[in-house]
């Protein structure tokens, strides 16, 4: 197979970790005989540097024009004084909308080799954790009608959902549940949001056609507090944009390092834009101490979803699995008085168990 990536390595330590992920591909490509040819696009501080805006009408097409895109992290203090609109988080936002991208995936799972790096007691997560977080990407709040009034005394952002918006991620929260455990839990407020109740009378109807999938509605303070009282409770987390956001930060550090979390985003074609869940973390930019394998997991997540290359996803993930039990640490999620090893030597140990 010939694919066609469009590469946004960002800000910080994305450069570090998606080189990683692509040479961990250019071994799935040799392994398996298939062809990747990659355009890089700016996006996010460097595109800010470069060009004065966070994402150019021309980084969006090259990404629009690709098969799939792998993102490293975008944005660092460097930027901060950016007004709101022009700041690089904005070169993110502009892709997923961009592009159409409404379902965001972010699976957590305990590695049991790491469970050690869990904050939860081990009574906890005794019975492992691996939970999806389905994600609505691109309404809600973070996308709807924002402002001040003229004095600037005041400011307001509008959460807004349609039937239809919510109809589509929920099909996709069911589908994905099908494959797995069978079971969804909408995550809402709807005892106060207006779009919640929105939400769950319109998941409740999709529910109907997926019977053999159970749905629980939980709301979102709860769902918080669930999620480290007992996160074997959950299988599939179906939220809207905000919550899913801060509840998948909660879900990762259940699994002891966000340093390990890969993510999709998807429309309902073959395109997605997968990238780690953690952030650009400008402190440790260059220094080849950056963990790369949410990245590499996320490039996994690329073959199975927009190529499906389900034996050379497997590959990755296998490959990234033994790593671990054989002890490849980066210092995220080495334990104290382990031994830790860099990020390209972490690539390097995780490439050359590509079977
Ligand atoms: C994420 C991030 C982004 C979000 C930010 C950087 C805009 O936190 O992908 O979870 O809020 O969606
Ligand atoms: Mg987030």
């Amino acid at each position: 197979m010939n694919m066609n990536i469009a590469l946004v390595p960002g800000d910080g330590i994305g450069p570090d970790i998606v080189r990683e992920a692509v040479r961990v591909l250019d071994k799935v490509a040799e392994v398996y005989g298939h062809s990747i040819s990659y355009k890089e696009v700016d996006a996010g501080g460097v595109s800010i540097d470069k060009y004065g805006i966070p994402l150019t009408d021309s980084a969006l097409e090259t990404a629009a024009s690709s098969d799939a895109v792998l993102l490293g992290a975008v944005g660092g203090p460097k930027w901060d004084h950016v007004p709101g609109n022009l700041r690089p988080e904005k070169a993110l936002l502009g892709l997923r909308s961009g592009l159409g991208l409404f379902c965001n995936l972010r699976p957590a799972v305990i590695y049991p080799e790491l469970a050690d790096a869990s904050p939860l007691k081990p009574s906890v997560i005794s019975e492992g954790v691996d939970l999806l977080v389905v994600r609505e990407l691109t309404g809600g709040i973070y996308f709807g009608e924002k402002g001040r009034n003229a004095d600037g005394s005041e400011a307001f952002d509008v959460m807004k959902y349609s039937v239809k918006e919510i109809e589509r991620i929920a099909k996709k929260a069911f589908e994905a549940a099908r494959l797995r455990k069978k079971h969804v839990t909408l995550v809402d407020k709807a005892n106060v949001l207006e779009t919640s109740r929105l939400w769950r009378e319109t998941v409740s109807a999709v529910a109907k056609e997926y019977s053999d999938v159970d749905l629980d509605c939980m709301y979102v303070d709860n769902a918080s507090m669930q999620l480290v009282r007992d996160p074997k409770h959950f299988d599939v987390l179906l939220t809207e944009n905000m919550f899913g956001d801060i509840l998948s930060d909660e879900a990762s550090m259940i699994t002891g390092s966000i340093g390990m979390l890969a993510s999709a985003s998807l429309r309902d074609d073959s395109f997605g834009m997968y990238e780690p869940i953690h952030g650009s973390a400008p402190d440790i930019a260059g220094m080849n101490i950056a963990n790369p394998v949410a990245t590499i997991l996320s490039a996994a997540m690329m073959l199975r979803y927009s190529f499906s290359l389900e034996k050379e996803a497997r590959a990755i993930e296998n490959a990234v699995a033994s790593a671990l039990s054989d002890g490849v640490r980066t210092r995220d999620i080495a334990a104290t008085g382990e031994a830790a090893i860099g990020t390209a030597e972490c690539g390097s140990e995780i490439l050359r168990r590509i079977r």
